[in-house]
């Protein structure tokens, strides 16, 4: 097969465009890897400079599309300053990163390259920052970490278990793991905490609102397929995802305190909330993954 791939390629085969794209990429990565890699390699121990999972996704996330993320990263690297920044902690730490007077059109390949690559997660790097940040007692920090060793890094068997009061299994339809099984689930709790609610059962209710505030992630893969589309809405979509969070717990904790006037303003705040996602998002999210 690859002797196929091979051949064709020298006989022209690949189409010009095809053929640019790839050696641009591969011309961009080794320039990469001899001006940047030094400082943003993700397994130096004390870091020297923030990871490009995260210069990518933070950038990405603010940026329409490549042209506007290559013009970013270029006048970022090329002249460095607090101002233009957007990776607040790692300035606060490292200090903002010096002017290395890289020629304009090599950094304009190289942020072509950040943009195109599929990066790792950095979980050594964030292992090792959640250990530094516990040790220093900076729990705040140490927290941030943690989490994003856990969600994108541990195994799932590691994963703490949430208890749901929606029947597992029965009506899921979608396939496990994915955005839309997450959201039959909170579908089934969101009907449990109703259904508790008629039924007076402020138990039942703490353990339903506590499935929905800490549902399961979406698989890397989906993350980085909607970051990748959505793009600076992503900051959008996960606020809304932090609203029903904040209400679920609000949900919960009324609960555990008997106070049922509360559970059933929060209930109701709470489905304004899903369908505030649903509005914006929902018809656009399932034409990124089906
Ligand atoms: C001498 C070490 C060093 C080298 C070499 C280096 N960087 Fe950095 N870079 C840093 C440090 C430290 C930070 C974190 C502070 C900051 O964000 O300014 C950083 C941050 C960044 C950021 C995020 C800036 C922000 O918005 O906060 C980008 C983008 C970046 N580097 C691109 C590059 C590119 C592209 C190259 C190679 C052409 C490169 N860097 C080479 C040290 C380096
Ligand atoms: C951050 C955005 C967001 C929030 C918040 C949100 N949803 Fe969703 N929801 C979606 C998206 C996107 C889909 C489509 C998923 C798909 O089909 O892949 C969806 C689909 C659904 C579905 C249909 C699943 C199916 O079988 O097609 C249900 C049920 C659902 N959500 C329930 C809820 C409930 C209940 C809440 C609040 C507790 C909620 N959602 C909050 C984004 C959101």
């Amino acid at each position: 097969m690859k002797k196929i791939i091979m051949i064709s390629m020298a006989l022209g085969l690949m189409s010009n465009q095809a053929q640019a794209e790839s050696t641009d990429f591969e011309a961009g990565k080794a320039l990469f890897q001899q001006n940047c890699f030094m400082c943003h390699n993700a397994e130096l121990e004390p870091a020297q400079a923030p990871p490009m999972f995260v210069v990518q996704m933070k950038y990405k996330m603010a940026t329409a599309d490549k042209t506007e993320f290559v013009k970013k990263i270029t006048s970022f690297a090329t002249n460095p300053t607090v101002e233009k920044a957007i990776l607040k902690e790692p300035v606060k730490v490292l200090g903002v990163m010096p002017n290395m007077g890289f020629e304009e059109s090599d950094v304009r390949k190289i942020a072509a390259y950040i943009h195109d690559e599929t990066f790792s997660p950095p979980c050594n790097h964030w292992k090792h920052a959640a250990d530094r940040f516990k040790a220093e007692g900076k729990m705040k920090l140490y927290q941030k970490h943690q989490k994003k060793y856990d969600a994108m890094c541990s195994t799932s068997v590691d994963k703490p278990k949430v208890k749901h009061a929606g029947m597992r299994n029965t009506s899921i339809t979608a396939e496990e793991g994915s955005l839309k099984a997450i959201m039959q689930q909170l579908g089934m709790d969101y009907a449990a905490v109703d259904e508790a609610i008629l039924k007076e059962d402020l138990d039942a209710v703490a353990v339903a609102a506590h499935g929905i505030a800490f549902h399961d992630e979406p698989s890397l893969g989906t993350k980085m397929k909607l970051m990748g589309s959505l793009r600076s809405e992503m900051k959008g979509f996960k606020a809304k995802d932090e609203k029903v969070h904040h209400l679920a717990l609000d949900i919960e904790k009324a609960a555990k305190a008997n106070d049922m006037k509360t559970v059933i303003a929060k209930q109701s705040q709470m489905l304004s909330a899903c369908m505030a996602c649903h509005t914006s998002f929902r018809s656009r999210v399932i034409s990124i993954l089906h």
